[in-house]
């Protein structure tokens, strides 16, 4: 199972309580008491298994050869047989505590000489992609197989089909080949679950889901992701003409359209869950899922339904009912009070939709069941009064962007097992209440962040014992005030940026745990200086300290951060040198150190963090010397910023190293967390976190939650001298570039137009000279440009999207001539008298080298066709095809003479442009 979206019912339904398919097991096999020893062979089969697994949690230290460890029936997840001592039940899932302990390795064929084993269960473990044994066939009294999600590929052994008393089969969400044949799944006749999600049938001829019909017992199926888009309904397997029918039936993710409901409903009297999730379904829900009277389970989530939930769905015909899942789609409407109807209702989830209305207390009187509920994201206004004490217990409340203020709501004081809260932009506006300090032991998530909640936080605290969970708290942009509090030792997430917290952050250094992931203090009122303590967050990944007022130097606490890959200390007062211990920080991708006091030089080890750096922000401190050459080794490198410093010297000629700025392919990676915070829901919804930062953009302050897209050097306001390195212009997906106010000298690179994603070139303010490159008009991306304060000369370059700037683009170059800044240019005049030779080469120029060579050839050969009045005709036919109206001939003559010079020209600059680092001077 690959858990995504956060809010989705079915995936924690179906975390926490797995396996629903259950089938019993022998009743005669049980924990093996003193009196049963173990059969030596199957213990060194165990043994042999074990052997080629990693089991990083001592999950299997029971397991060895060791005395007081020989009796094998006593190891975990083993029972023996009372009566003939073999072993009969191998369970090592990993359900439902999903992720903690997981085996890794290979599946020994020495497993497979337990022949006696009736259950064995192996979910979720990683295989590495092994094959299924052939020798699985030897397990022919095997009753329950449970292969769910083992990272196990290659094909399904035909030697399945011996496996004749199999009563449960699952081997979905596993990396198995196309299945060719299914010819082995009707020898399995007594099957009464069967999972084969994510298994590819593309490759099965149309009728080959008809061998389901041949399974008589079957009750439940799962075929999940299994594509069942070109597959005529007609050829579904009609499971309702064998003696039983379907009662467990999932679907999710099949591609499934409308065309399906005629078969499904065939089920309509026997099903009591049924996931269709993720499908194509569109239009209205049909009334017919109201008759399905035995429903139990319905998810419907992430299709197009439209419209209202049927009235039918409210009466008493599915009062079964315990989940309903209808998440993600298009429905609108009120959720009638009636709901209450639905009294076994466990778990609700209609979040994503287009729902209206207010909801009461009325609406959950009797919902005394009610474990999970999701209406986040609708247009809902959720409105109970004060002293109401609801039926339920809420393990996950989801109700982000509902209506609930401007109360702090009170009834969540009742809930007192919560794993998630999250009441996200719920319009809350006054003062947090001293209770929600005491947060429930079971609380994982909290997300109270985009609300108007003020006044002081007070310290966060779990029961002692129930520490060891991890907690992430999300409180950003609120009004919360005064010192930060603390928090459970074991928080992995924090975010409380965007409020108006003071003092210092030592209140957090008890947090020791070495647990923390994520901490966003940014944008608050936070100063002092950083705290040592800090060097034991060995697992923060992300710091964001930006905006506030911390002082005194970045000590080398950074240098234990070995994990971190965000370091945001912008817009504070810290002061001193770049540590040197950040050298061990080899994930770094964003470096942010802008607007501080920082001072010395950048230092050369930059480099070192070739393969991860993505940002370096280093604007307005006091950095002085040379821009490393070192730098031009950050191959990953997307925003480049080390503006207004006191930086001298050249601009590194290797710049042109930088290849991320030279291919499309290379873009941030995102952050992701280990975190066994599965539902976070402060992240996007797979639990990333995408750097931001504040960049001047084109000429204005932007501040970007998303910098991926935003590819820019930024060398601005330095001492820098030198030539532009010609080498600057193979950045070609460069789309910033600002050298401004330094004293650079030479020209502009003639080869700067093929920088064609340039959207900003700022190289105002220095000593630059000589001739506008004529490649500057073919940037037609460029919406600033600035060149004004230097030295250029010369006639400013045609080009449509030069035309759009106005003279402050090019002020105060003395020699510097044409529109917008002058009407003409020196020597215009002259030409005046005989201004087509100008225009025509003007206009001879605008066609592409192609088409003048074609023109050329075009010429030779009517000249070659039309010998009787050669000139004349010729020339006019020539160019009256290019829509040029001529007076006479001699001007024809003319044209013809300055297009062949021109060609000539053309060739041989187009020689010689590959050596110049400088556009040719053409006197104007
Ligand atoms: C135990 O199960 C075996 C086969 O699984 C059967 O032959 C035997 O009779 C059963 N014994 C008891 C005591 O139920
Ligand atoms: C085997 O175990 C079952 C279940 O605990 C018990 O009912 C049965 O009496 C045991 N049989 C023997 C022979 O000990
Ligand atoms: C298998 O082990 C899991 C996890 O320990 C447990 O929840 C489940 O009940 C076990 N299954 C059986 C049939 O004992
Ligand atoms: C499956 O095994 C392969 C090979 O060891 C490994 O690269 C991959 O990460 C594993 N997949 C999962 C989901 O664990
Ligand atoms: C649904 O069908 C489309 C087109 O055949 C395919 O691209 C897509 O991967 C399918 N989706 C699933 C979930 O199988
Ligand atoms: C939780 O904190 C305790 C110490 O308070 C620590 O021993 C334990 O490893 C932490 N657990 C996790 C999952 O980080
Ligand atoms: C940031 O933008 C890139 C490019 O558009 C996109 O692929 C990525 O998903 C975005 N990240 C976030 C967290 O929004």
């Amino acid at each position: 199972m690959k858990i995504l979206g956060a809010e989705s019912l079915h995936l924690v339904y179906a975390l926490l309580i797995f396996l629903p398919m259950h089938t019993s097991i022998g009743s005669n096999s049980t924990t093996a008491d003193d009196g049963v020893k173990c059969i030596e062979n199957e213990r060194q089969a165990l043994l042999a298994f074990k052997q080629g697994l990693v089991d990083e949690h001592g999950w299997l230290s029971s397991w060895g050869s060791e005395e007081g460890k020989k009796n094998c029936c006593e190891w975990e997840g083993v029972q023996c047989s009372n009566t003939t001592g073999h072993i009969t039940m191998l369970n090592l899932t990993t359900y439902p505590d999903y992720r903690y302990f997981i085996l890794r390795g290979n599946l020994s064929p020495s497993l497979f000489e337990l022949q006696h084993l009736i259950y064995l269960d192996l979910s979720g473990n990683n295989f590495n992609l092994n094959h299924i044994p052939e020798s699985i066939g030897s397990l022919n009294k095997i009753r329950h197989l449970d292969l769910y999600q083992c990272n196990l590929s290659g094909s399904l052994p035909s030697q399945l089909a011996n496996l004749a008393s199999l009563q449960y089969l699952d081997l979905s969400y596993n990396n198995f080949n196309s299945v060719q044949n299914l010819g082995w799944l009707p020898r399995l006749s007594y099957l009464q679950d069967l999972g084969l999600s994510d298994i590819d049938f593309s490759t099965v001829n149309k009728d080959a889901l008809q061998v389901i019909n041949k399974l008589p017992h079957l009750t439940g199926l799962s075929l999940c992701r299994c594509n069942l888009r070109d597959v005529n309904p007609q050829y579904f397997p009609k499971i309702s003409t064998s003696s039983t029918s379907l009662i467990h039936l999932r679907l999710r993710s099949t591609n499934l359209t409308t065309s399906a409901f005629q078969w499904l409903f065939n089920f309509s009297k026997s099903l009591v869950s049924l996931d269709l999730s993720s499908n194509q379904f569109r239009g209205p829900i049909p009334e017919t899922f109201s008759y399905m009277t035995h429903l139990e389970d319905l998810f419907l989530d992430d299709n197009q339904f439209e419209g209202e939930i049927p009235k039918s769905f409210w009466s008493g015909n599915l009062s079964s009912l315990q989940y309903l899942g209808l998440s993600n789609n298009k429905l609108s409407g009120n959720i009638p009070k009636s709901m209450g109807l639905l009294s076994k209702l466990e778990g609700l989830s209609i979040s994503f939709n287009s729902f209206n209305g207010v909801i009461t207390e009325e609406h959950f009187s009797t919902l005394s069941n009610l474990w999970y509920l999701s209406m986040s994201s609708n247009h809902l206004s959720i409105n109970f009064s004060h002293d109401w004490i609801p039926p339920f217990q809420l393990k996950y409340i989801y109700l982000g962007s509902c209506k609930l203020g401007p109360d702090f709501p009170s009834w969540i004081q009742t809930q007192r097992n919560y794993r998630v809260l999250n009441i996200s932009a719920t319009g809350i506006s006054n003062s947090i209440p001293i209770w929600f300090g005491k947060l429930p032991s079971t609380a994982r998530v909290i997300d109270l962040s985009s609300n108007q909640v003020s006044g002081i936080l007070p310290n966060l605290s779990r029961n002692f014992s129930s520490d060891s969970h991890a907690l992430g708290i999300n409180l950003s942009g609120n009004h919360l005030e005064g010192p930060l509090p603390s928090f459970p030792a074991n928080t992995t997430h924090i975010n409380l940026s965007k409020n108006r917290f003071n003092g210092s952050i030592s209140s957090l250094c008890h947090m020791t745990g070495m647990s923390l992931e994520f901490l966003d203090l940014s944008s608050n009122q936070l100063s002092g200086e950083l705290p040592d303590c800090m060097m034991h967050w060995s697992s923060l990944q992300i710091l964001n300290l930006a905006n506030n007022h911390f002082f005194g130097k970045i000590s080398s606490f950074v240098g234990s951060l070995s994990l971190i890959e965000t370091l945001d200390l912008q817009n504070n007062n810290l002061s001193g040198k770049i540590p040197n211990s950040l050298r061990n920080c080899n994930k770094l991708q964003f470096l942010g150190l802008s607007n501080n006091k920082l001072s010395g030089k950048i230092p050369g080890w930059i480099g070192d963090k070739s393969n991860s750096l993505n940002f370096l922000l280093l604007k307005s401190n006091h950095f002085v010397g040379k821009i490393p050459l070192e730098i031009c080794r950050l191959t990953n490198i997307l925003l480049l910023d080390l503006s207004c410093n006191n930086l001298s010297g050249d601009i590194p000629r290797c710049i042109g190293n930088l290849i991320a700025l030279t291919r499309k392919d290379i873009s941030a990676k995102h952050h992701f967390f280990n975190s066994s915070l599965v539902h976070n829901t402060y992240y996007d919804s797979e639990g990333s976190y995408a750097d931001k930062a504040s960049v001047i953009w084109k000429g204005i302050e932007h501040h970007y939650e998303n910098l991926t897209l935003q590819r820019t050097i930024d060398l601005s306001s330095n001492k820098l001298t030198g030539e532009i390195p010609v080498q600057i212009s193979v950045l070609l997906e460069l789309v910033q570039l600002n050298l401004s106010r330094n004293q650079l000298t030479g020209c502009i690179p003639s080869n700067i137009g093929q920088m064609r994603k340039l959207e900003s070139l700022d190289l105002s303010w220095n000593q630059l000279s000589g001739q506008l490159p004529r490649s500057v008009s073919q940037l037609n991306f460029l919406s600033i440009l600035n060149l004004s304060y230097n030295n250029f000369s010369g006639r400013i370059p045609l080009g449509p999207q030069i035309r759009t700037f106005d003279a402050s683009s090019f002020v105060h170059n003395p020699a510097l001539c044409g529109l917008p800044l002058t009407p003409t240019c020196p020597g215009d005049e002259k030409s005046e008298s005989k201004p087509k030779n100008r225009d025509i080469a003007e206009f001879w120029k605008s066609f592409k080298p192609g088409m003048k060579l074609g023109a050329a050839i075009g010429f030779v050969g009517v000249l070659a066709v039309k010998l009787d009045h050669p000139w004349k005709h010729l020339c006019f036919m020539l160019f009256n095809n290019v829509r040029v109206r001529l007076s006479n001939l001699k001007d024809c003559f003319y044209l013809l003479v300055a297009a062949v010079g021109l060609l000539v020209r053309e060739h041989v600059s187009r020689l010689g442009r590959n050596l110049k680092l400088c556009e040719p001077s053409v006197s104007p």
